[in-house]
């Protein structure tokens, strides 16, 4: 995927690992919408899936990152737009694979599952990788 500008949210689980990911991909030459939250106050995870998705629904961003405890609320919640298609990654070849095969737009991740270098490795396979198509794209529009 060759994205350019990119909505980031966490809530008070993910504040920490949001950080070094914005900074790895401001590092790539990526736009970042950082739409919080930035500090240790407890905050609801809807809120801030629901603000990626919006940003992806009126075309502010190409794609979303979302980062909580497990990352398991954030991609229910960001799931709830047809337009969003939000994958909860363990892994580099999971974050692979939701490119490849379900041309995932939002990356989650659970910052208290995942390690810092294990995150990140997830979120360049993510950017970097572009989405199959092929017998891929009449499933994906069956959920649209
Ligand atoms: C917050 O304590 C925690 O529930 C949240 O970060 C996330 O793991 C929810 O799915």
């Amino acid at each position: 995927m060759t994205v350019k500008t990119l909505a980031i949210a966490s809530d008070h689980g993910g504040v920490e690992l949001k950080s070094a990911i914005i900074d790895a991909l401001k590092e790539r030459g990526i736009e970042v919408f950082d739409l919080g939250t930035n500090g240790s106050a407890s905050v609801d995870y809807p809120d801030y899936a629901q603000a990626v998705a919006k940003s992806i629904v009126d075309g502010k961003a190409e794609a979303g990152i979302l980062v909580c405890g497990s990352g398991i609320g954030m991609s229910i919640a960001a799931n709830r737009f047809p337009e969003v298609r939000a994958a909860l990654v363990h892994d580099r070849l999971s974050a692979e694979l939701c490119r490849l095969h379900n041309n995932a737009n939002v990356l989650c991740l659970g910052a208290r599952l995942l390690g810092d270098a294990t995150a990140l490795d997830c979120v360049d396979a993510f950017i970097s990788t572009d989405f199959e198509g092929g017998r891929h794209e009449g499933r994906i529009a069956k959920m649209s």
